[in-house]
């Protein structure tokens, strides 16, 4: 037997400890649900890709949210998805676009109970499908797209939305749709930046759910998945510039990024699970091939662990209802 007291870390696994031995806990309040709604649907329609996710109707978009706001979680981000496109994406700054008015039917049907988010970038608005405008070579140009950014920006505040989600990874956004905010008098709207957001195949499901024109990639403007430093050198970049919250994007993929963004910022760092996080998770457990929801609840607790202060998550609603029943 060894002089020293032989160390035994299984004690605090028993039973009786475990619950309260454990150094992370999810709440439904730190849960963000990104929904779809659909110009002029009369109805909801599945996305075949994300099996349990809708587009919504303006209608069942209400509903949703009213459940959203009873489960108590945080907050919900919108995305539109509008009938007509077209190369600047005009739906996109038009008051009367499906996602400014989505903004104005939700916020209305909440208030202040949900942070109401929106998605603010071109490509659901644009016929290239790119998140910017193209100069006449066909390259997403930078500065061009800023002003879109900027008239978005008015248009979503305009209409009350809370947060803008900046996911366009145009260079300078944050400052940009900043100062053009402050300069309209809409000081009070908070930007959520998407810091270190990557050039990534688990967005797939989620193009299929905005219904997306893009052919070829977004290399152009997202990062490379294999490069730790530049995201951080992102994150910094856009707290730099004013963002009130970073986001990094992909979730699981990309923890070690959002370990390094948590360990220096000083503004809350969220985290995205995306499209391809959730359908992987739903087509395994489907075949019976993983446990589903503690597959879920680990994915979720382990973006948290790394250092999420909240999620956006397919699944916030339904997490929400399992933390209910424990
Ligand atoms: C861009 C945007 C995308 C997602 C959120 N905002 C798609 C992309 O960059 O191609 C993906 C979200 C998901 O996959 O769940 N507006």
């Amino acid at each position: 037997m060894p002089e020293v007291p032989h160390v035994r870390p299984r004690r605090l696994r028993q039973p009786a400890f475990r619950r309260l031995n454990a150094e992370i806990r999810l709440h439904p309040a730190e849960l963000v649900l990104p929904l779809f709604v659909q110009e002029d649907a009369e109805s909801p329609t599945p996305i075949i890709s994300m099996p349990g996710v809708m587009r919504h109707s303006l209608d069942s978009l209400k509903e949703t949210v009213q459940v959203a706001a009873a489960a108590g979680i945080g907050g919900v981000m919108l995305f539109g998805v509008p009938t007509a496109k077209d190369a600047v994406g005009s739906g996109a700054t038009d008051p009367d676009g499906i996602l400014n008015v989505a903004i104005r039917a939700v916020v209305g049907e909440v208030g202040d109970a949900l942070a109401v988010q929106t998605d603010l970038c071109l490509d659901e608005f644009t016929d290239h499908g790119h998140c910017g405008v193209l100069d006449d070579r066909g390259r997403v140009d930078n500065d061009t797209t800023l002003a879109r950014y900027c008239e978005m920006a008015i248009a979503q505040a305009a209409s009350g939305s809370h947060l803008l989600g900046l996911s366009g990874m145009m260079d300078g956004q944050v400052a940009a749709v900043r100062a053009a905010l402050d300069a309209d008098g809409f000081a009070d709207t908070a930007l959520l930046g998407y810091a270190a957001k990557y050039a990534s195949a688990f967005y797939g499901p989620f193009r299929e759910a905005v219904d997306s024109s893009l052919t070829g990639d977004r290399r152009s403007y997202q990062l490379e998945v294999g490069n730790r430093r530049e995201g951080l050198r992102e994150v910094l970049l856009d707290i730099a510039e004013g963002a009130d919250i970073v986001m990094v994007k992909p979730a699981m993929g990309f923890l070690d990024v959002l370990a390094d963004a948590a360990a220096v910022s000083d503004v809350p760092v969220w985290a995205y699970q995306v499209s391809g996080e959730y359908s992987m998770i739903e087509a395994a457990a489907a075949n019976g091939w993983i446990d589903r929801r503690r597959a879920i609840e680990e994915s979720v607790v382990s973006i948290r662990r790394a250092g999420a202060d909240a999620v956006l998550s397919y699944w916030a609603l339904e997490l929400a209802s399992w933390l209910q029943e424990n």
